[in-house]
């Protein structure tokens, strides 16, 4: 039997199509009680892990489990995983009730629970309507609508976002933080685009190319903003060689000539320009917004220029219930800039 605990665990996760190695040697535990986001680009090996999670995809290495099994040993596996994965059909002709009733016979749930989670998900009123007329949005919503018809402790979303609308944003975000938090339930909820499910989520894993790149909090991501000056000096490599031998190490040229110094203030770049003469015409503090971070962690592609280094994130101690060696050794093991 499992464990009841409500974890997620994916250890050493890795998966092969071919040549193509969609999800690499990945390690990550999800705890009840908070909404963790999985965010990577597309093509970062976020569905295929999801679908390693429940089954439907062999590990070419590694294992994933809830509550301490593998899916196909959970028993009534919908009774302790509510899952939505990408492209999930509907028959057209069916109305929303309908539907679910059919899931709800396969699972062994009354049929009375189809008007309860049709109820949860606001489409109480679509009940009657046929599910091949439903919008993007509404679809997701009854998706959401099947997942939870076992009135399951573990939830995994794979872009539950995607087609949904602000108020309907809104309406997720509300809904999932109370099935993690007041209800104790664990949510795992995978997207493209960190801006949507940051108001969502309380821990984060970040993947790209099937690698972690991240693995914490958000938080402390948050936290570990730093923000850069870019310095248009009369002479970049004159600058450079200046700054580093005043002991500012996190200092590189740009490729529009100019210089980019992380970890150091404006008056002390101008004071040691001064000092050593060299000419500046001008200097700009620039913030990093949660939104480029997470760029330059899947993509190395930080546009502003090589110069910019976020600090090594997340180097206290695990968040309450992770293992102590979990998030910290992946972390630190992939943490040094974008990899590729
Ligand atoms: N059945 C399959 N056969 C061959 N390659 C696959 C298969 N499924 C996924 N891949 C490849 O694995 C990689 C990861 O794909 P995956 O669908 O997991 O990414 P994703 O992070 O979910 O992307 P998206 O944001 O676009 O949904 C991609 O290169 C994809 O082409
Ligand atoms: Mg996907």
């Amino acid at each position: 039997m499992h464990d009841g605990s409500g974890r997620i665990v994916v250890q050493n996760l890795s998966k092969q199509f071919g040549a193509v190695n969609a999800v690499q040697n990945l390690s990550f535990t999800v705890e009840p009680g908070s909404v963790t986001g999985f965010l990577g680009p597309n093509g970062a090996g976020k569905t295929t892990t999801l679908r390693m999670l429940l089954g439907l995809v062999t590990p070419t290495s590694g294992a994933a489990t809830i509550n301490g099994r593998p899916h196909s040993q959970l028993g009534n596996p919908a009774r302790v995983v509510g899952s939505v994965l990408e492209n999930e059909g509907f028959h057209p002709s069916r109305t929303a009730r309908n539907h679910l009733r059919v899931y709800a016979a396969a699972i062994g749930v009354p049929d009375r629970r189809a008007d309860e989670v049709l109820g949860l998900v606001g489409l109480g009123s679509a009940a009657d309507r046929k599910a091949g007329g439903f919008s993007l949005g509404m679809r997701q919503r009854l998706a959401l609508a099947t997942a939870l018809l076992g009135d399951p402790q573990v939830l995994v979303l794979d872009e539950p976002t995607n087609g949904l609308d602000p108020e309907g944003i809104l309406w997720l975000r509300n809904f999932l933080r109370s099935y993690a938090r007041e209800q104790r339930r664990t949510v795992l909820v995978s997207s493209h685009l960190l801006n949507e499910v940051e108001q969502l989520i309380d821990q984060v894993v970040i993947i790209s190319q099937g690698i972690t790149r991240y693995y914490g909090p958000l938080d402390q991501l948050r936290k570990s903003q730093q923000s850069r000056v870019l310095v248009q000096p009369a002479d970049p490599a004159a600058l450079v060689k200046t700054l580093q031998e005043n002991g500012i190490q996190q200092v590189s040229p740009t490729p529009d000539g100019r210089v980019a110094v992380a970890g150091s203030s404006v008056q002390q770049i101008g004071d040691l320009a001064a000092k050593a003469g060299i000419a500046v015409y001008g200097m700009q503090e620039d913030h990093a917004d949660l939104e480029r971070m997470f760029f330059q962690l899947t993509q190395g592609q930080y546009t502003g220029g090589p110069g910019y280094q976020p600090q090594p994130q997340y180097q206290g101690p695990p968040p309450p219930g992770y293992p102590p060696s979990g998030p910290q050794q992946q972390q630190q093991q992939h943490w040094g800039g974008p990899q590729r």
